[in-house]
């Protein structure tokens, strides 16, 4: 005989518990909203994932102000620009100076460290290592999220909404009905190859450089840990690589006639890693509710994946609470445009990035591109105009509710 489930019935399930499941719990809790948040990892493979590291400025605020924590202003490292890199000089882009905001270089890692432990010490409920996650019936009002706990017992949740936060190979996502979901996507021809090594950084701040080889990004984790990519073939083994290949590449694209210099050292992680863009609409079926890249992926030239995630789930809090406190589910249904306004701009920026950077490959008219990429730097980096509205992309725009 099957052991019987424990039941819990929080007001939210939220299945998912990486930085926008962790944070959307912690601002329901603000709210006076309980929740259960359910993730497949356990919190030590989530700590050691390596993953982008960008975050904008009213990311920043979300951390410190609702009180999840002010370690990113004591351990992050605040950023007024970023260089773009071609014909082997680099641009700085001043975000300051254009828009007078800035970004912040803490890892995704730290960001999940932080709400994690902000979780524990508000006495939040997340369930780490569970099996078996299946979520049931988001098409009618009472719907249920059954799993198997760490340890083995049987568990079901029977909530009144359930947020799906299950990242990039989401299943609740499917959970829309075929005939009322649109999917949006584009894939690319080209991967990263990523790597973390033991050396100082090449420069203060990050450098998204355009060559003849493709695309290289010269990111940064530590004093002496940094953080680099070079675009690849989607089918690049990272193992393929010795270190003296990957450094011979990584000079080769940044190599120039002013005085940048790539400070190299021993790689301590080499991993490739796909991308492509996708969106589904819309973030709201029911009683299930679509957040961060469970719904939409981008790809991370713009490094907007992890800010987007928290921009849905401000969003998302604050109508959760509007619903609860009107007895009006309805009132959900400003989810998906208002979230998607944001996501579809993040969307262009992220691909506009990736486009004019990238190496457009060997097809028909690849040539005539990689010219025309160089005229439109130039455009970007030489006009006032161009400028700032990198700047204003990369800073971010401003939350609403
Ligand atoms: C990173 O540091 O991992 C990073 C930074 C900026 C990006 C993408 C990745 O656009």
């Amino acid at each position: 005989m099957p052991q019987d489930a424990v039941v819990s019935t929080p007001t939210v399930a939220i299945v998912g518990g990486g930085p926008a499941g962790l944070m959307l719990s912690h601002l329901l809790h603000r709210g006076g909203i309980d929740s259960v948040v359910v993730e497949r990892r356990t919190r030590d493979e989530s700590e050691t994932t390596h993953r982008a590291g960008i975050l904008e400025a009213d990311s920043v605020r979300m951390l410190v102000e609702t009180g999840v924590s002010d370690r990113v202003l004591r351990e992050g490292d605040e950023h007024e620009g970023i260089d773009l890199r071609f014909g082997g000089v680099s641009h700085r882009i001043d975000f300051g100076h254009h828009i007078g905001e800035s970004v912040w270089l803490y890892p995704q890692t730290d960001v999940f460290i932080d709400l994690a432990d902000a979780r524990a010490r508000d006495g939040g409920d997340v369930r780490f290592g569970a099996s078996d996650v299946t979520v049931h019936d988001v098409d009618s009002t009472s719907p249920r999220v059954s799993f198997t706990d760490a340890d083995g017992t049987p568990q079901e949740l029977r909530p009144t909404l359930v947020v799906a936060a299950d990242g990039s190979r989401s299943e609740c996502r499917d959970l829309v009905p075929e005939r009322l979901r649109r999917t949006f996507r584009r894939e690319y021809p080209f991967a990263w190859f990523g790597i973390l090594c033991e050396a100082p950084p090449s420069a203060p701040e990050l450098v998204y450089t355009h060559s003849e080889r493709g695309f290289a990004l010269i990111s940064q984790r530590t004093p002496t840990v940094q953080r680099m990519y070079f675009q690849c073939d989607p089918g690049t083994k990272a193992d393929d690589w010795s270190e003296e290949q990957i450094w011979d590449e990584f000079q080769a694209r940044v190599a120039g006639e002013d005085d940048f210099h790539l400070h190299t050292g021993p790689i301590i992680d080499k991993t490739v890693l796909g991308f492509r863009s996708f969106v589904q609409e819309p973030m709201r079926y029911g009683t299930l509710l679509l957040a961060g890249d469970a719904a939409h992926t981008v790809p991370p030239t713009g490094a907007k994946g992890l800010n987007l995630a928290l921009a849905d789930v401000h969003t998302l809090a604050a109508l959760i609470e509007s619903a609860l406190a009107a007895d009006d589910l309805d009132v959900l249904d400003h989810y998906t445009p208002r979230a998607l306004e944001r996501v579809w701009r993040a969307q262009n920026f992220s691909y506009w990035m990736t486009q004019m950077l990238h190496h457009p490959g060997n097809g028909e008219g690849a040539s005539f591109d990689s010219r025309r990429q160089l005229g439109e730097l130039a455009s970007v980096v030489g006009t006032e105009g161009g400028q700032r509205y990198v700047a204003e992309c990369y800073t971010g725009w401003p939350l609403r509710k």
